[in-house]
């Protein structure tokens, strides 16, 4: 199958879904909404092909959605993984991408802590674990299907900086997985 990821910053886990790649599945493509971001250069350095999608270009965040699915239309992907992807797709994502497989990881275990600050909030909440959660892209930001969940322990007075990377590298491992489980018997048109 054909994945293609959507990243807005370090792209440490769309290097990851680039590493996991084997028969089942093949990363064809980066979408980003900005120009100067680290995955632009993983992308360069495993002669990905790259598509930025400025969000400023656009009048609206419709526009901007529809234009981010054509992007991933053109390369043909079955899925579209978010992957740090800061922007809110709407509903001509949707109904453009049907019905290709939609997913998002976000690092809480989900429905605790949607939005921008999962990690923050789990902290302020004074949590003793947390987590990682890969689930559907919908319209209820962050409150897709869960597709998978794995928990991660808080250490006592650690910040969010720490927690966060502990948690993005159980992201690292579990969002290939999670990937290659929907490629996993799907025939090859390529
Ligand atoms: C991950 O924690 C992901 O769950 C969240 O953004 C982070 C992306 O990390 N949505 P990176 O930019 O791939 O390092």
């Amino acid at each position: 199958m054909k994945v293609g990821v959507l990243a807005s910053g370090t792209g440490s886990l769309f290097e990851a879904i680039c590493e996991g790649q084997d028969e089942t599945y093949e990363v064809v493509v980066l979408v980003t909404d900005r120009p100067h971001i680290r995955a632009l250069e993983v992308a360069e350095a495993r002669g990905i092909p790259a598509v930025v999608v400025p969000f400023k270009d656009f009048d609206s965040r419709d526009a901007f959605s529809e234009a981010v699915a054509k992007a991933l239309i053109e390369y043909e992907v079955d899925l579209a993984a978010n992957a740090g992807f800061m922007r809110i797709l709407t509903a001509p994502y949707l109904d453009l991408m049907a019905p290709r497989v939609l997913l998002n990881s976000h690092p809480s275990l989900l429905p605790k802590y949607p939005g921008m600050h999962g990690v923050r909030d789990a902290l302020a909440a004074e949590e003793t674990v947390t987590g990682t959660t890969i689930h559907r892209v919908t319209l209820d930001l962050d409150g897709g299907p869960i597709v998978a969940q794995e928990e991660v322990a808080i250490i006592p007075g650690e910040g969010e900086e720490t927690l966060h990377e502990r948690i993005k590298i159980v992201e690292r491992r579990l969002y290939p997985e999670v990937v290659r489980s929907f490629c996993v018997g799907r025939p090859d048109d390529g």
